[in-house]
């Protein structure tokens, strides 16, 4: 097949350069944005008579022809194609003849396959968000079912102060809740149409920006050819807010393999969601977790990559461009599947509050609450702080609870402090105290869940 730019060459490609030039192999993905562009492409050079309306019509036809055979997969491509621009641009020409090569007035390669990228990416992200809201819903379906259960709350690992799951729960939602935000934000950013910017410096030919805008569904033609070139920056906000949400899941799957650890044993990981060892027949291993661990570094290998290829690129378009792709699909198909595998072993995972009861008497996780019962009677907290200080300390030496502490133990350690100072210290009584705003009271959490909701409700997702 001749190439479509071949005119001032005297020699053919080297066939090692050929394959190494080639992105066929991967922006065939975009195919169906390829089309939409050309169509409306060419809708806009026929309603400003720069084709008439049977070259326009002609050409429509026989692009849709393309993308029935790309679809039903008769069309392969090869490293011919050199890319999808080229791959359907020439056989379009092989399919309607000569009127097909007016298709590429008023465009360029350039433009095009930002276009595509950025058609890509807009439906990819309604798709990934989608997923998100999908993640918050069983989010919010777990907290409201563990509104009320009370687990251990660790600050460097060590026990803290009781919790409810519902609590938990409602701090992820949190985390996704501006996951989405920021892919919102990103969404609205990058929906500019680069289309008409041809090569770097628009065109001396009268086409209409804002049609072709309306006809692809972008807000507004982007404001200056060269940069709608040039611009990558979209990619790079996507891949970061790629990478911070699956910190967000990695952290959150790291809880759940110390979570499901023989040691804790809080849930059970749905056998669904794990995996066997060949040697080890006892062996459940929570393999989703760990995975999805492990799959954030390559989102985050993503992001530099695309940071590394575009520093120090002068305008406008450089080949290197080319390099945007590869990452930018394995980011969106990573994160997508991450969200999704994550929210349904979320979903199958129940908590043993057995096991997490046993846990609760440990670590003294009331000692905050007597402090703050000690200053709610007058004593400077600082001081509080220290008698309850002391009073781990006796503890730990008779190797007792604080209830067990006697009148005396507690009279030795401060004058001010009797049995019935210390009030109502069950964990339970600690945990319903906690409804200072955003605090872990069910009561609270119960607020947090109702504005989640109705905020959720607002967006609207499928
Ligand atoms: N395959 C190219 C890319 O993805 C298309 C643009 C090529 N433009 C050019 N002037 N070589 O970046």
């Amino acid at each position: 097949m001749a190439s479509l730019w071949g005119g001032r060459f005297e020699k053919d490609m080297d066939e090692l350069v050929k394959k190494y030039n080639a992105s066929i192999f991967f922006d065939q993905r975009m195919y169906n944005e390829d089309i939409d562009g050309s169509i409306a492409h060419v809708t806009m050079l026929g309603k400003q008579g720069i084709v008439t309306e049977a070259e326009r019509d002609q050409i429509i036809a026989g692009l849709e022809g393309i993308r029935k055979d790309i679809s039903d997969g008769s069309i392969v491509f090869t490293v011919e194609d050199e890319d999808i621009h080229m791959g359907i641009e020439s056989r379009l020409i092989a399919r309607i003849g000569d009127v097909g090569k007016k298709l590429h007035t008023a465009r360029s390669r350039n433009d095009q396959c930002q276009v595509d990228g950025r058609l890509y990416l807009k439906k990819e992200i309604r798709e990934i968000l989608n997923s998100l809201c999908c993640l918050e819903s069983v989010i919010l379906e777990k907290a409201e079912k563990y509104a009320d259960q009370i687990t251990v709350g660790f600050t460097h690992l060590q026990h803290a102060q009781p919790i409810t799951i519902g609590f938990v729960f409602m701090a992820y939602f949190q985390m996704f809740k501006r996951d989405i935000q920021r892919l919102m934000d990103t969404l609205e950013r990058m929906d500019c149409n680069p289309l008409g910017s041809c090569a770097l410096a628009g065109t001396t030919m009268p086409i209409d920006r804002h049609l072709t805008s309306q006809l692809l569904g972008f807000a507004a033609p982007c404001e200056n050819a060269m940069d709608g070139v040039s611009d990558r920056d979209y990619s790079l906000e996507f891949l970061s807010d790629a990478s911070i949400s699956m910190m967000h899941l990695s952290r959150w799957a790291e809880e759940f393999a110390w979570w499901n650890s023989s040691e804790f044993s809080y849930i059970a990981i749905d056998d669904s969601f794990c995996t066997g060892s060949s040697i080890m027949p006892q062996k459940k291993n929570p393999d989703m977790a760990e995975l999805i661990r492990g799959k954030v570094g390559r989102v985050y290998g993503d992001l530099m990559q695309l940071l590394t290829v575009m520093k120090g690129t002068p305008l406008a378009y450089n080949k290197d461009f080319q390099e945007d792709k590869e990452s930018l699909f394995d980011a969106i198909d990573t994160w997508k599947a991450t969200i999704d595998i994550f929210a349904k072993m979320l979903d199958k995972t129940e908590f043993r509050m057995d096991r997490i009861e046993q846990q609760l008497s440990r670590g003294f996780l009331n000692a905050t609450d007597i402090a703050e019962h000690f200053a709610k009677q007058g004593i400077p907290f600082r001081e509080a702080h220290a008698i309850v200080g002391r009073m781990v300390k006796a503890c730990e030496n008779k190797n007792c609870d604080f209830r067990d502490l006697t009148e005396e133990d507690l009279q030795s350690i401060d004058s001010r402090v009797t049995k019935e100072s210390l009030g109502d210290i069950s964990i339970k009584a600690c945990v319903d105290a906690r409804m200072s705003f955003g605090g872990t009271a069910p009561a609270e959490v119960r607020r947090q869940i109702a504005v989640g909701k109705a905020w959720l409700d607002s967006l609207a997702c499928q």
